[in-house]
């Protein structure tokens, strides 16, 4: 692919993005959460997964975006849509939701070579209060993680205030997976681990991009791989819940692409 290469990038292989591509990314994100907002009607008790991903899929089509999972290293499909003990990955298939099921669903859209990249958590039917818990952890993790983006921070920084916080609410914080830079690609350095210390890790520079997605356990982080090759569970079969917005590194703090056009990233909020 022919890209272009200005900017710079660190030692860490991290790139510095212009102020101009703020705007693309925006783009992209605005995409991406807004298909998020679209598909929450479609989130019942009685439906079925592939069913959400079909919606999906002609929701990119309408905005005029290209989905970055269909062909993403084989996979098939528009969403990852990751139910109750799928951590992350979760295929979408003829599964139907049952009451009380609390689900993932990301998405990757590519709008005019920029990536937006995003996941919320959806409801089907009375949940849980358990449940319900660790949907609002998970979500204010990410929250907290993205209050601790600013120059001169550290990537330690980011994890350790989603882990210190996730673990003092007594739940897990998943290694095995992690956010990851993009821009004009969709995977980049550096790994956003969801854990670690204060000041270690790369430091945060004005332009870069990249995604905080924590995924948080009810039980142990422990996961396995499923035969399909994709699918992520608990080891313990217990509940796991993700968020993920994609951000950008301000001179002052961070932006986020990947808000809500229509203010309902978290699932209470209709
Ligand atoms: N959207 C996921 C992420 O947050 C990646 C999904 S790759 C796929 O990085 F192939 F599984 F769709
Ligand atoms: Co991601
Ligand atoms: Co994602």
């Amino acid at each position: 692919m022919d890209e272009t290469h200005d900017g710079r990038t660190t030692r860490e292989g991290i790139r510095i993005h212009e102020a101009a591509d703020f705007s693309g990314m925006h783009k992209a994100g605005r995409v991406a959460a807004g298909i998020l907002d679209e598909i929450a009607q479609h989130v019942f008790v009685g439906q079925n997964t592939a069913e959400i991903d079909r919606i999906i899929t002609d929701l990119v089509a309408q905005a005029g975006a290209k989905s970055a999972t269909i062909g993403y290293r084989g996979y098939q499909h528009a969403s990852c849509i990751s139910v109750n003990h799928v951590v992350c990955h979760g295929i979408p298939g003829a599964k139907t939701l049952k009451n009380g099921d609390i689900l993932n669903i990301d998405v990757t859209v590519i709008v005019d070579g920029w990536y937006g990249d995003t996941s919320r958590m959806y409801v089907a039917g009375d949940i849980p209060r358990k449940a319900e818990r660790l949907v609002q952890v998970t979500y204010d993790a990410l929250m907290l993680g993205i209050e601790a983006v600013r120059p001169g921070n550290t990537f330690g920084d980011i994890g350790h205030a989603i882990q210190s916080y996730v673990e003092s609410q007594r739940m897990s914080v998943v290694r095995d997976f992690c956010g990851h830079g993009l821009g004009r690609v969709f995977h980049a350095p550096p790994n956003v681990l969801h854990y670690g210390r204060p000041g270690h890790g790369p430091r945060l520079e004005e332009g870069m991009f990249f995604t905080i997605e924590p995924m948080v356990n009810l039980g142990r982080p422990e996961t396995k791989i499923l035969a399909d090759d994709w699918t992520a569970v608990t080891r313990d079969k217990s509940l796991s819940a993700q968020f993920e917005h994609s951000i950008g590194v301000t001179a002052t703090g961070f932006e986020i692409f990947t808000l809500s056009p229509a203010g309902r990233f978290h699932p209470t909020w209709g």
